[in-house]
């Protein structure tokens, strides 16, 4: 920190002001009189997107870059609940980063999935916002690992596409608290990134490249972030306001014109130049702490790289139906593999994430490399959307001489992408109509989807099995077969619910709806949150996957310490193969006098068990695990009371469950006041002996002793007894014995 200090008090003010935008596209500033170089920034987050080098990010397209191994988008990593699998994730990111002389990785993607027709909601984990802090977490600490540095993104409530640039999303403070801001709070405060991007919307009004309470007073005088803060590319309208309200860095860069406004803004008293060296120290501690040092002699292996990858995937993808035990295939299996996405497979988003990929193998290509007994056939086109009769005759014939049939189905890239949201969560017609066709003529026909955010399946009563690989990076052929041919045993489950229709999403009539605004009116009630709490039955629930094994859960022991809570049981593998299963806790509150979902997941653990192996296992409760967010206060809070503990294997799949007691909180009797109700005063163990001192105990006992409408003769306010007879000097005695006035 001296050493910059040092920098700082050398540089000039024209060097100063050209130091808090970037080189173009791509770069830090360089200066020259400090021997400062430039640090390169690159996509992110599921591979890098190093754009080649002509002179410094010159290139302002999406398209080529230099090669370099597509990863699984988050949608598809998160399915893993599996903390080490992102720290490896992240851990081969920074590796081939570093190796390609890039200082910071722009991922990972953080933001919740609120409604499934977000654009960029491939690019996301979860709807839940601890799975998505935990997995980032770990994403963050595996490129760190590497002295590669992390720009957390979009910061924040950046949940829409359309207009993402002017729209307004508008959060009430507890929603925002405890779904929009969690996973960066967890992240910021375990994984100490080094930096945050800021989103392009407003959050309640103001542009979140502007907005000082999320910039400074949350991110950085409450959570103590250290980082530093960068615009997403083209978030600064106003580029004075946004440093005074706490950004850093605007990206890109607009040259001369960008730092004459800032020297002219210092000079003429409406930028403090205090406020622009905190600036930046900041840039220069980013630079020197990750600036590549002979990075590109490193050993970067991109074959160890694709390896990776598809055991990622593999790991990760999600089996949703298996009826019969139609998967695994066997050796002696017939196949007909068909859908156009089998031998042109959609494996990574559109947009800034989109990787000049090293090696990918087709789906197709994969069956034959794993000697599987198959026929191709295209049946449709993906580029239409209507059926090609011709492509769907050919398949039907094929399939009615095969043992099983695999259509490959899913979402094309124009329907799906960063820059804009979608319309509906219906697979094109002529792929749902060909699945139709197919079940009518084959008894066992197996659906593969490629998509990066749900889909409906109004088909799915008619087919035999679903496995979602979502967009599943350059291994897609490969870690498809490895889990249908059963050599990947499946462990993944959903991080966000499927619901049967759009329609049943909370965010359904409002969500796109306003080109200035975004509502959040479901508030709290996101993904499962809604969905269990509302009792609609989901197509499949958060949390939920399917095995080649079994499993069950036995002997849950449940432990209240001073600030935690631990939560112990059993899980056995009851099948024949070896297997992984994904434990959930959630923790339903049913304490708090407030609005609350029915449950919410607070821990998770997967657990590697052998046939017939089973292990015990714990997991810590935290008090946030028992927290809400009172606006009122400003502050998370515990409540005294009972809480359910449940350890589940999906959101609707409890199987173990216990209630608890915590007293974690100092009791402070409430104020006794005209409007407190007579229900709650009659709570207090002192009521009766209060009531007798201020001479009402018998206008009370009136009112309690008709059993019959005790509810509704309590539920009035201690002024209202003013009107059955009770003298108001009365009244007021009350309140001050009450509170010991
Ligand atoms: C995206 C960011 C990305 C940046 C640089 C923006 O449009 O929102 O996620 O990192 O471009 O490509």
């Amino acid at each position: 920190m001296q050493a910059i200090h040092n920098v700082i008090s050398d540089l000039s003010l024209t060097e100063k002001a050209s130091l808090v935008a970037g080189d173009k596209l791509w770069y830090t500033q360089a200066v020259k009189s400090a021997a400062l170089p430039p640090l390169m920034m690159t996509d992110g987050p599921s591979g890098l997107r190093k754009q080649a080098d002509s002179p410094a990010g010159e290139n302002t397209g999406l398209g080529k870059a230099v090669t370099a191994v597509s990863y699984p988008a988050s949608a598809l990593t998160a399915c893993s609940f599996d903390r080490q699998l992102l720290f490896e994730v992240g851990k081969n990111l920074g590796i081939a980063a570093h190796a390609n002389d890039v200082g910071v990785l722009l991922g990972p993607g953080v933001n919740i999935k609120r409604s499934p027709l977000a654009g960029r909601n491939f690019e996301y984990f979860s709807e839940d916002p601890y799975l998505t802090g935990e997995l980032g977490t770990q994403y963050v600490k595996g490129v760190q690992s590497e002295n590669v540095g992390v720009a957390v993104k979009h910061f924040a409530a950046n949940n829409r596409e359309d207009q993402r640039f002017t729209n307004s999303s508008e959060i009430d403070p507890r929603t925002l608290r405890e779904i929009y801001l969690a996973a960066f709070e967890r992240i910021v405060k375990q994984a100490n990134p080094a930096s945050i991007m800021c989103s392009y919307n407003k959050l309640n009004g103001v542009l979140n490249s502007q907005n000082k309470a999320l910039l400074t007073t949350i991110l950085r005088e409450e959570w103590n972030f250290q980082g530093l803060v960068m615009s997403d590319w083209g978030a600064v309208a106003d580029h004075v306001a946004a440093i005074k309200a706490g950004l850093d860095l605007e990206m890109p860069g607009r040259g001369a014109a960008s730092t004459a406004e800032i020297e002219a803004a210092v000079k003429a008293g409406t930028l403090d130049e205090a406020i622009l060296d905190r600036a930046v120290q900041r840039i220069l501690n980013l630079v020197m702490t990750y600036l590549p040092a002979n990075s590109s002699a490193d050993f970067y292996d991109l074959n160890q790289q694709h390896e990776f990858v598809r055991r990622a995937a593999a790991e990760s993808m999600v089996l949703l139906k298996n009826d019969e035990a139609v998967l695994p295939l066997t050796p002696k299996d017939k196949l007909l593999i068909v859908g156009d996405l089998a031998q042109k497979p959609r494996y990574q988003g559109g947009g800034s994430s989109h990787v000049s990929e090293y090696q990918m193998a087709t789906p197709v290509m994969a069956a034959r490399r794993a000697n599987a007994h198959f026929e191709f056939q295209q049946g449709y086109a993906l580029a239409q959307t209507e059926p090609d009769d011709g492509l769907e005759t050919k398949a039907l014939e094929a399939a009615k001489k095969v043992d099983k049939v695999i259509v490959f189905a899913g979402y094309p890239e124009v329907k799906e992408s960063e820059g804009f949201d979608k319309t509906d969560i219906d697979l094109p017609a002529n792929q749902n109509h060909l699945i139709a066709q197919l079940t009518a003529v084959s008894a066992q026909v197996i659906v593969v989807l490629q998509n990066g955010s749900v889909v409906t399946m109004p088909w799915l009563d008619k087919v035999q099995g679903v496995l979602e690989t979502y967009l599943a990076g350059e291994g897609v052929g490969e870690a498809t077969f490895d889990v249908l041919s059963g050599k990947v045993n499946p462990s993944g489950k959903l991080a966000e619910t499927f619901p049967v229709q759009l329609a049943d999403n909370p965010t359904y009539l409002g969500f796109n709806k306003n080109p200035q605004t975004e509502v959040y009116r479901e508030g709290l009630f996101v993904g499962y949150r809604y969905y269990d709490t509302k009792q609609i039955t989901p197509l499949f629930p958060f949390g939920f996957g399917l095995s080649y094994t079994s499993f069950e859960y036995h002997n849950l022991a449940v432990q209240v310490g001073d600030d935690h809570v631990t939560v112990s049981f059993t899980i056995k593998n009851t099948g024949l193969r070896a297997g992984k299963e994904v434990a959930q806790i959630y923790v339903a509150n049913h304490t708090s006098a407030i609005e609350k979902p029915q449950q919410e997941l607070k821990q998770f653990i997967k657990v590697t068990l052998d046939p017939g192996q089973q292990k015990a296992v714990s997991v810590d409760l935290d008090r946030r695990a028992f927290s809400w967010y009172n606006a009122d206060t400003a502050a998370f809070q515990v409540d005294n009371g009972s809480y359910e503990i449940k350890v589940a294997a999906s959101s609707i799949d409890p199987k173990l469950q216990k209630t608890i007691d915590l007293q974690w909180t100092p009791v402070q009797q409430p104020l006794v006041t005209g409007e407190t109700y007579l229900s709650d005063f009659l709570l207090r163990s002192d009521s009766q002996e209060l009531l007798q001192q201020s001479k009402l105990k018998q206008v009370v006992e009136s009112l309690t002793a008709d059993k019959t409408n005790v509810a509704m003769l309590t539920n009035m306010p201690l002024r209202a007894l003013a009107s059955m007879g009770a003298q108001k000097q009365r009244l007021q005695r009350l309140y001050k014995l009450a509170n010991n006035e």
